[in-house]
């Protein structure tokens, strides 16, 4: 039997990024689940990933820092033996309007966003050519297509990841498929205080009528991380239960 792959998801502790780990755990992946700093939520989802029968580790790192990406990519290969893929998926929001956002506000959140993704796949990708196999995910979102009018900094560096998608799919081809994925509202701490003050009312803009269960986005991303979907690469793939159809 050939050796497990190896799968990073970046801000893996919670939400969208948790259910990916264990989904690709269920899926036969060894698992590493970055975090930023909520260390025993990590760990034990670990553990949790360790009863499908594969292996698991907690690595804290600031997506935003270059070393600190470094060092847990060596820590990964050394203890894992390669990597071959990588979720981009650690992020945050803030609400703000353009007169109130703060030059340090923009870019953080291009560092966390932006600059974090482009480090961790600089790094994968290295790991994915010796192993001449490998899958890269994106986490963009609905805001990247229909703009905001309270987070012009998250649009915008989410929209970039989509750039960033499309770049690295043709630099990287063949071995190396490239794919982001746009959820649409996702219930998780993210957007906890939105759907309790609006969720009502944003349940009815929705075609589907709620908000996607974070299981949903990580079936999808565990999907374009398999050997099936082989044949696409590039592409933005929308999770939004028909809000935006574009
Ligand atoms: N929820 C939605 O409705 C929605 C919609 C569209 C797109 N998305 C995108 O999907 C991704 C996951 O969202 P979510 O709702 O699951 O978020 P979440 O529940 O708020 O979790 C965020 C995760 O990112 C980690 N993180 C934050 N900053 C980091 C950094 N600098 N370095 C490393 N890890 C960092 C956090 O680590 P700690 O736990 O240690 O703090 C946590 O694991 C994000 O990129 C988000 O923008 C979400």
């Amino acid at each position: 039997m050939s050796e497990p792959r190896t799968a990073l998801v970046t801000g893996g502790s919670r939400g969208i990024g948790a259910a990916t780990v264990l989904a690709l755990a269920e899926r036969g992946f060894n698992v590493v689940v970055n975090y930023l700093s909520r260390a025993q939520e990590a760990r034990q989802l670990a553990r949790q990933a360790e009863a499908q029968g594969v292996r698991a580790l907690a690595i804290q790192a600031d997506v935003s820092d270059y070393q600190a990406v470094g060092r847990m990519t060596e820590q990964i290969l050394a203890e894992l033996g390669g990597l071959q893929v990588l979720v981009n998926n650690a992020g945050f929001t803030q609400h703000a309007r353009l007169e109130a956002l703060l030059p340090a506000d923009w870019e953080r959140m291009l560092a966390v966003t932006l600059s974090g993704a482009f480090y961790c796949a600089q790094e994968a990708a290295a790991a994915m050519k010796r192993a001449g196999w490998g899958r890269i995910v994106n986490l963009s979102s609905l805001r990247a297509l229909t703009g905001s009018d309270h987070g012009a900094h998250y649009a915008a560096a989410k929209a970039g990841l989509i750039g960033l998608t499309r770049a690295l799919a043709l630099e990287l081809a063949p071995e190396i498929t490239v794919n982001a994925v746009a959820p649409g509202y996702t219930l998780t701490e993210m957007n906890r205080q939105v759907f309790a003050q609006q969720g009502q009312q944003i349940c009815a803009q929705i075609p589907l009528g709620r908000f996607a269960q974070p299981e949903e986005i990580a079936a999808l991303i565990a999907y374009l991380c398999s050997e099936q979907a082989g044949y696409l690469t590039g592409q933005t793939i929308s999770a939004n239960g028909g809000i935006y159809l574009g």
